[in-house]
């Protein structure tokens, strides 16, 4: 299913493999079109499922990363380079190293940076010189939170060193052997940095989500629900499995 909601364009897909497709042909006609541009990626559990999709349209010859340039939206902070929850080890098992990216093209915040100030300016400098990131995939948390721009008073600007809610942090437990080992900070992308993105591609699966996807495309705009800046950019595509619309049907029947 098709429709829009004020500028956002939602997908409505019947599972997470059929939302992970139409992810995956939403960023290869983008790659197609603009294939030397600079494109923002996400990690957790949502994308899993596009990336394996890249891979395969990688293999049969319909995707070709190697002018394409990449950034992450964010990095546990600190974390070692090692730690296999790292989300560079994420990328490269996922991606990076799956596909014919030029390893130079690869820009993700450093976990391990003694200088967090100049680590995050220089990767501001680096969107910027890289001529802006044309297509930003995001994930949401439960929270709301987009990158890791956790809920707050205002909405962030540039890249920076953010404190991770009690909320991430449980929702993240399950990915490390215990919920002591989750880092408390992360380096993410600001709110103003991903809203600079030409294209903005939101996806979330499950029921878990669907609360927070009706608050983020139906509530006010607000600090609290960081997501909710979507509805004021130009060019976002909501790509959802019918679990995490189910917010969306109540309000569009009630
Ligand atoms: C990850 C990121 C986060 C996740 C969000 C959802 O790079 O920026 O905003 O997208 O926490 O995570 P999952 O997909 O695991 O539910």
């Amino acid at each position: 299913m098709f429709f829009k909601i004020g500028n956002i364009k939602i997908h409505i897909e019947k599972d997470y493999n059929a939302m992970s497709a139409r992810a995956a042909d939403i960023f290869t006609e983008a790659a197609v079109k603009n294939p030397s541009g600079a494109y923002g990626f996400a990690t957790g559990s949502t994308p899993i499922g596009m990336y394996n999709v890249l891979v395969e349209k990688y293999k049969e010859g319909a995707l070709d990363f190697s002018q394409l340039s990449t950034f992450n939206l964010d990095e546990y902070y600190p974390i070692k380079s090692d730690n296999d929850q790292c989300y560079r080890c994420f990328m490269e098992q996922r991606l990076f190293n799956l596909v014919n990216l030029n390893k130079s093209n690869i820009n993700l915040l450093n976990g391990e940076t003694g200088d967090t100030s100049r680590e995050c300016s220089a990767y501001e400098e680096k969107i910027h010189l890289a001529g802006g990131i044309v297509l930003q995939i995001l994930g949401i948390g439960t929270n709301g939170h987009i990158g890791f721009n956790e809920p707050g008073d205002y909405f962030s600007g540039a890249t920076g060193v953010v404190n991770l809610t009690k909320n991430t942090i449980d929702d993240n437990a399950r990915f490390f052997e215990n919920r002591d080992q989750v880092p408390r900070k992360a380096l993410s992308m600001g709110i103003r940095t991903i809203m600079s993105s030409k294209e903005i591609l939101l996806l979330a699966s499950g029921k878990n989500k669907s609360q927070i996807i009706s608050d983020t495309l139906f509530g006010r705009i607000t600090p609290q629900v960081p997501a909710s800046i979507l509805q004021v950019h130009r060019h976002v595509r909501v790509v959802l499995d019918e679990a995490a619309a189910e917010g969306i049907n109540n309000r569009l029947l009630t």
